[in-house]
Order: structure tokens, then sequence, then C-alpha cells
């Protein structure tokens, strides 16, 4: 099984950003605990600024992979691009949220890209990546 894990904006400063919603631990670390605990699994993993290179790694595997587990950051909530992106691929997406976006502000309440994915998991800390890649193995 090949999964795709696409971190959007700013989450390259995962364990020095605002570490009181988003924890102490940086995604490099989490990725290799997470490759220790699922070795069967290929797991890859990109993390981009911009949206349009999100589009393009969405696009790049998204008719090839087994899954996509994509966490868009501050783009779930604006980015129509990233929806039509997610819909226009064969690969089934799991949007993910490290926090829990409903007990945030009123702006992160609304996804923009809920309707195109599989499933929506958030609030788990990092484990919210674990809980996704269950999603994919364990349907
Ligand atoms: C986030 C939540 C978004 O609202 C925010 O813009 C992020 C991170 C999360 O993982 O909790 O950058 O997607």
């Amino acid at each position: 099984m090949r999964i795709q894990i696409i971190n959007g904006p700013n989450l390259n400063l995962l364990g020095k950003r605002e570490p009181t919603i988003y924890g102490n631990q940086g995604f490099e670390s989490y990725l290799d605990h997470l490759r220790d605990a699922y070795p069967d699994v290929e797991i890859n993993y990109y993390q981009s600024n911009i949206e349009g290179e999100m589009i393009n790694k969405i696009h790049e595997v998204g008719f090839s992979y087994d899954g996509i587990i994509l966490n868009a950051g501050a783009y779930t909530h604006t980015s129509v691009a990233l929806l039509d992106a997610i819909k226009a691929v064969e690969t089934p997406v799991v949007e993910v949220h490290i926090s829990n976006v409903h007990q945030r502000e009123a702006f992160r309440h609304k996804s923009m890209i809920s309707a195109g994915c599989k499933g929506v998991i958030c609030g788990f800390g990092l484990n919210s990546y674990r809980l996704a890649l269950e999603g994919f193995i364990r349907p």
C-alpha cells in the first residue's frame, strides 16, 4: 500500500509554531515513528507552503497511490482549487487537522475541501494522521 501525506502552509514549522495548539513535536520525527509502526506501508511525505505545488502533488500521485492524507492548513478554509484537484483524481483523500478546528475561530469551522474527501479527522494532535492511515488500512 502506498500513501502520500501532504502538509500545507506553515506545517513545516510544527514543533515551533504555536505549540499550545500544535504541540512540540516536529513532523519529521513523528513520521519516523509512523513509518516504524507501519513497516508494510510506503508512506511518502510532501510539504509545501504554495497552493499550486500542493495541487501538482495531488495530480502526480492521484492516479496511482492508494490514499492521500491531506492537511491543507489554512487553504482548507479558502481553496476551491484544492477541492477541484481532490475531485479530479481517483485516489481517495482524507482531510486531517491536528487541532479541533470546530473549537477555534468561526472561520476555521468551514472547510472548502471536505465535500471532495472520503472523510475528515481533526482534533487528535499528530495522531490524526495515524487515524487517517488506519482508515485506509482497515476501511
Ligand atoms: C490546521 C488547522 C487550520 O485551521 C490551520 O490554518 C492550520 C493547521 C490543523 O492541523 O489543525 O494551519 O489544519
